[in-house]
């Protein structure tokens, strides 16, 4: 069993670059099922999801293959089988974004339930709804997703609330639906947006991505096209706020500050001292961040995806932290193993109250879903003495490279143990 050891209380110090998003990486791929001609994605980032998208589309048909390091180069004939088998699809819940493409390139599809992180219950009632609505019949069977179209045709669909997978499947259908469908109350992150610039290059007629009104007109078919992919502002949050937990001074390069508004705003509240330049960030910070309260929110608000990394933090906040989660029903599953380090945390299935202390203790440690796996290894940069962090397959389904980054930073972090069967 592979260990990741972090000996807590170095500053971080020195440069980082940012990877290709997750987010977008695992939307953009399923996009290519939407022509005959070649895709080439640029940036994507080395990580497991990616590797689950890549399989679940070879398994498909697809001529798919890694041109060099970050570049995908994707071909989705006709000889395609619509399938997403519950083997592949347990993996990971971006499974759930081949149905959009899939019903409206090949009229047909069949996708397992999908799995990914524990995070409160995940429904995927919305995709499902706006599918319908599309014009596609629906129907679970054997816990497979089964969809089957006659051809889809443009509709005003209103999504309850502004799901990111709900908007990114629909504009994907929408594509080649015929006639026009507007999306209100679309997500307006980032990897949407990037997702709608790839259907762009490739002739879709999309208005309005980063908007809560997206507008789609359909068009007969797609070409091929090349697209280079985001830089994940996750991981760039991820870093930033790590660097609060033991302090340090560092420079997040390759990453689109407008992404992290928000972030930026309560690092600054927290007492990060912050330089923003056009492509990076340089954060310095020393001594206890101040505490803060947080609401997660759809985009542009605070990104939930960073409110585990938060709850690590501010357990050596100065003064008593709110964190408020608004987007899922059920993301505090992190917080019994951040008191393994003493974190003094009290959590509904709403909100953690951290009442910050001076020093936290390492101790061994166990992620069982990704974002939480990062809070574990801040929480270990802060801790004093030398934390041992298992269950690392969590880490690696987001992060690239994640270890060898901090390494880079001064962390005092290695791998150890063998390599665990796969
Ligand atoms: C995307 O998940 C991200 N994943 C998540 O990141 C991120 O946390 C989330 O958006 C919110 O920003 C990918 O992009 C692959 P949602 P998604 O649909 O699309 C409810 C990470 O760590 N909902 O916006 O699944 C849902 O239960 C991951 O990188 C429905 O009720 O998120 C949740 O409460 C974790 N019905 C809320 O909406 C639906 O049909 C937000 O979900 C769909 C969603």
């Amino acid at each position: 069993m592979q260990k990741l050891l972090i000996e807590g209380e170095h500053p971080l110090e020195g440069k980082v670059v940012v990877s290709g998003a997750k987010n977008s990486a695992v939307a953009l791929m399923p996009a290519a099922l939407l022509t005959d001609q070649k895709v080439v994605l640029e940036n994507v980032p080395d990580i497991s999801d990616v590797g689950w998208m890549f399989e679940i589309m070879k398994q498909m048909g697809t001529s798919i293959r890694w041109q060099r390091r970050g570049a995908v180069e994707i071909k989705a004939g006709s000889r395609v089988i619509p399938v997403v088998p519950h083997e592949l699809a347990k993996r990971l819940r971006a499974s759930s974004l081949f149905l959009g493409p899939l019903l409206a390139r090949y009229g047909k599809a069949r996708v397992s339930f999908p799995g990914g992180c524990e995070i409160g219950s995940r429904p995927i009632d919305l995709h499902m709804k706006g599918l319908r609505e599309l014009g596609a019949k629906i129907w679970v069977e054997h816990g497979y997703i089964m969809a089957e179209t006659e051809g889809l045709r443009g509709e005003e669909i209103y999504l309850d609330f502004p799901s990111v997978g709900a908007t990114e499947n629909l504009m994907m259908a929408a594509t080649l639906a015929r006639g026009m469908t507007i999306i209100y109350n679309a997500a307006k992150e980032p990897e949407v947006v990037d997702l709608a610039n790839l259907l762009i290059m490739m002739g879709a007629k999309v208005k309005g991505a980063g908007t809560d009104v997206i507008r789609i007109e359909g068009v007969d078919s797609l070409s091929g096209t090349q697209h280079t992919i985001i830089p994940d502002r996750i991981e760039a949050g991820t870093f930033l706020w790590a660097a609060m937990a033991c302090g340090g001074d560092i420079v997040v390069e390759d990453v689109i500050p407008k992404h992290v508004e928000a972030v930026l705003r309560k690092l600054e509240e927290a007492g990060a001292k912050l330089h923003v330049g056009g492509d990076s960030i340089h954060l310095s910070a020393k001594g206890r961040p101040r505490a803060i309260q947080v609401k997660t929110l759809p985009y542009p608000g605070f990104p939930t995806d960073l409110q585990p990394v938060l709850v690590a933090v501010m357990m050596k906040g100065e003064g008593t932290s709110i964190i408020n989660e608004r987007v899922f029903d059920n993301r505090f599953g992190h917080v019994d193993e951040l008191k393994r380090f003493g974190g003094l945390i009290k959590s509904d299935g709403r909100t953690a109250v951290i009442t910050g202390r001076p020093r936290l203790s390492a101790a061994p440690v166990t992620a069982s879903d990704l974002r939480m796996g990062a809070a574990l290894v801040v929480a270990a940069l802060g801790a004093e003495g030398v934390t041992e962090i298992e269950g690392l397959q969590y880490i690696y389904r987001g992060y690239e490279r994640f270890e060898q980054k901090l390494a880079a930073l001064g962390a005092k972090a290695r791998i150890v143990g063998i390599d665990a069967a796969v």
